[in-house]
């Protein structure tokens, strides 16, 4: 067997070589272990000591001792020497920065293009006497088709593709004309009601298509509520928002069971004079579905359709949106792109 004079010189060669090919705090801690800790090599070295006879302790006890002593000192300069270094660089991260430096302005929020619409759309019918109501994402079948004149077998319901829920009965609305039903359920007759928020439908997505979309509702239920009243709410309402006092409203026929007569209503292109593509060259503009309360509605949510006439109308936000601020896709709303976002 080595004599232990020996190991302790092995020991020692070893930890010098060990030591300065230790770069982290961590790594050094590993050397403390495996040479200082209780069954490291000092304490395996001292417990052999003991039994080793006197002579042999009058040899190697000085000798032991100073290899532990120069381990200890060692390891504790460069645990030192780590902390320094670990100090100088946290103070050099925090202390010394250059406070003349240009830095990039990060990006400050926004209100997204979608708010800026539905605050300025719901200033205008406020400003005409309208409330403004919200309306459950998740619908039933009853308020989404069945109360509005769109029963089971109802070929329109092919016109709704409809993300239903697993639930029965339960799907998300396809358009917000759901709110109609809950306001007049609530609130009865006469009462005057617009709403903007999210709709979905089971569709591919095109740069005019989303399958998660914006929707605006708008309702007016009275005695002697009339298509005139429709059409001048409606045309003040699309001088308001493009800013014109000009605009001319055309009416064509147009299908929606819960409306009758129902109508589609196009303005005169606030953009331009001759044809734009904005107006496809045709100089008028389509964005709204309307018409008068069909009685089956009214009856539905127990209005009685002898005494009180009412209109509705919905249109897609996206549309209005796109059209006021010149966007030609309308999923960038929902692209989370900041330098589409940033504009607004
Ligand atoms: N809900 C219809 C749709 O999503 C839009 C609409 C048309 C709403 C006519 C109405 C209306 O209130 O009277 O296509």
């Amino acid at each position: 067997m080595e004599s232990l004079e020996s190991r302790i010189q092995a020991i020692r060669i070893l930890f010098d070589r060990v030591l300065k090919e230790t770069t982290s705090e961590s790594a050094l801690e590993d050397v403390r272990l495996i040479f200082l800790s209780r069954k490291g090599h000092i304490a395996s070295l001292m417990a052999e000591l003991k039994a080793a006879s006197i002579e042999q302790k009058k040899i190697t006890g000085p000798a032991l001792n100073a290899l532990k002593q120069h381990i200890e000192q060692e390891y504790q300069n460069k645990l030192t020497w780590f902390n320094q270094r670990a100090t100088e660089q946290e103070m050099a991260r925090t202390y010394f920065f250059d406070v003349t430096a240009k830095k990039s302005r990060p990006y400050q929020g926004r209100l997204h293009a979608y708010t800026h619409i539905t605050r300025e759309l719901e200033d205008i019918f406020i400003s005409m006497g309208f409330s403004i109501a919200d309306g459950p994402e998740l619908e039933t079948d009853f308020y989404n088709f069945q109360a509005l004149n769109i029963p089971l077998d109802h070929p329109a319901r092919d016109m709704h593709d409809t993300f239903w829920v697993t639930y029965p009965h339960l799907l998300l609305r396809t358009h917000t004309s759901p709110v109609q039903i809950h306001v007049m359920e609530q609130q009865g007759a006469p009462l005057a009601v617009f709403s903007v928020g999210r709709t979905y439908r089971h569709e591919a997505t095109d740069a005019t298509h989303d399958f998660v979309f914006m929707q605006a509702e708008g309702i007016m239920v009275g005695k002697g509520i009339s298509m005139a009243n429709l059409l001048a709410i409606a045309r003040a309402f699309l001088c308001h928002v493009f800013d014109k006092e000009d605009l001319a409203i055309r009416v064509r026929p147009g299908y929606f069971p819960f409306v009758e007569p129902g109508i589609e209503i196009d303005f005169s292109c606030p953009f331009c004079k001759n044809g734009c593509s904005r107006c496809k060259k045709s100089g008028w503009i389509e964005l709204l579905g309307a018409g008068l309360i069909h009685p089956a509605v009214l009856r539905a949510v127990n209005i009685d359709p002898t005494q009180y006439t009412g209109f509705a109308f919905g249109m897609g936000i996206e549309r209005l949106a796109m059209l006021k601020y010149g966007i030609d896709d309308c999923r960038l709303f929902h692209s989370a792109q900041l330098e589409f976002l940033h504009q607004f």
